[in-house]
């Protein structure tokens, strides 16, 4: 039997169950919290809420531990590629190499889109930026493709594995075509044969008469940041997902509120603003320094982005893999770019530095990444949707594991009112 958990309230003692996980993580099942005492429990920002059990990916914060379906980030991201972790994340097994092949063959099958949703890429105006584009088009896969996403439960599961493998490919194509279309460019369509980060690169950066055929080390650190961010348990996005899910809602609207949940800044949106920030301390002739006194002030408005995670209190175990894999891609490129420089400083600074340590803030992968982009010639504006391409397989997942629950809820959280108390309406030739 579980152990259980007893709470006293106004005089009266409630008794709750307890859960535990296969890594030891232990919950109090408050679910009847409510119904028996009246009382809900408050937890803004979900910080000790576990809104779910899932098997996808186990995260130790307090050590730095990531794996996904078991197996640590640092093997994957040293024996494996993109394709076999999405493969791992969304079924659960690494594929056999006859189910490598077979997953592989669907995706380059849904990599194209229909010819109308050109019409409708062209249809933004002149610098939209790619994240708008990214989740109107994603948002509307369900028009062209309704057979995928019939909000029939039944009917979605039993097209489960091609809807997943048109979120991963079509998030690709639509990502490369956003950034083709909002600078005035020619479309490029995918070739067969290419793998999946060196066809996204074809998509971006070819031309006509001048085909792109990104270099073997360029192509493998792409590949490595989608891995690293291929799923990251129930951060804000993918809890997105799996509440938009929770209404019965299809794989393609699910996936696409959890776009426009990684858009911001605190999340997705963070790759972006660590090159923004790197940016900015190059352009006043600062070394990182004064700009750490500024972060750690607490009135400039400033934070020290890429630092810090809600969930990692030790280190993020990608930013250990992703740090490394950008001192060799530069090396290999021969790369001088002054913001790394910063970084490093920033780095080492913010390390030794009292504020960071005591309040657990360390770099997370964010940190890094946006310098490795930059060096593979990724335009600013889409290091959000990189992300989306990489974080596509643990959404899918996500969703999957949602709309396979036996006694699936819809998410319904509750909330403390502290508004006005009953009034009464007042008309409007006698306000004030
Ligand atoms: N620079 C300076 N101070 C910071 C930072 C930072 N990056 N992050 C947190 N703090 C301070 C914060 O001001 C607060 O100080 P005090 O206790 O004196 O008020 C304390 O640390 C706790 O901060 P918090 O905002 O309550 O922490 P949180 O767990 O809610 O936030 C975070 C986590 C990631 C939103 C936050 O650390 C942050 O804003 N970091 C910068 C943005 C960033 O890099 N985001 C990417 C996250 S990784 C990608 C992903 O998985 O989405």
């Amino acid at each position: 039997m579980s152990k259980q958990a007893i709470l006293k309230l106004d005089d009266k003692e409630y008794t709750f169950d307890t859960i535990e996980g296969v890594e030891n993580e232990k919950a109090v099942d408050f679910r009847t919290l409510r119904s028996v005492s009246g009382y809900i429990s408050y937890d803004e920002g979900y910080g000790n809420t576990g809104s779910c059990q899932s098997e996808i990916t186990y995260i130790d914060g307090e050590v730095g531990i990531l794996r996904y379906r078991g197996i640590p980030i640092d093997q994957l991201a040293e024996k494996s590629d993109f394709i076999d972790s999405a493969y791992l994340i969304i079924y659960g097994e690494l594929p056999s190499e006859e189910q490598r092949i077979s997953f592989s063959k669907e995706l380059i099958k849904n990599t194209n889109i229909d010819t109308r949703m050109i019409r409708q890429f062209e249809s933004f105006p002149a610098g939209a930026h790619p994240m708008s584009i990214l989740t109107s088009m994603m948002g509307s896969l369900s028009s062209y493709y309704p057979e995928l996403s019939t909000n029939d439960r039944a009917l979605d599961l039993e097209n489960f594995d091609r809807s997943a493998a048109s979120a991963i490919s079509k998030v690709m194509t639509v990502a490369a075509l956003s950034h083709r279309i909002s600078h005035g460019l020619p479309v490029n369509y995918p070739k067969k044969g290419f793998g999946f980060a060196e066809n996204f690169l074809h998509l971006m950066f070819s031309n006509p008469h001048d085909e792109y055929h990104a270099p073997k080390e360029v192509a493998e650190a792409l590949d490595l940041i989608l891995l690293l961010h291929a799923d990251h348990e129930q951060n804000c996005s993918t809890s997105t997902v799996r509440m938009v899910a929770s209404s019965g809602a299809n794989l393609f609207a699910s996936i696409t509120a959890g776009i426009c949940a990684l858009w911001g800044p605190l999340h997705g949106g963070a790759n972006m603003a660590v090159i923004k920030m790197l940016e900015e301390i190059h352009a006043e002739g600062d070394d990182g320094s004064r700009f750490i006194e500024q972060a750690k002030s607490g009135t400039s408005g400033k934070r020290l982005m890429g630092f810090g995670h809600r969930v990692y209190k030790n280190f993020d175990p990608r930013a250990k893999i992703i740090g490394q894999a950008c001192e060799r891609l530069f090396a290999v490129l021969g790369v001088d770019d002054p913001c790394l420089d910063i970084a490093r400083n920033l780095e080492q600074a913010a390390l030794k530095d009292d504020y960071f340590i005591s309040r657990n803030l360390y770099p997370n992968v964010d940190f890094y990444s946006g310098i490795m982009m930059r060096a593979i010639g990724i335009p600013l504006d889409m290091f959000t949707v990189m992300f989306a391409i990489g974080r596509m397989s643990g959404w899918v997942a996500n969703w999957h594991e949602v709309a396979t629950q036996p006694k699936g809820k819809i998410n319904r959280p509750r909330q403390i009112y502290q508004g006005p108390a009953l009034r009464d309406y007042v008309p409007m030739d006698q306000r004030g």
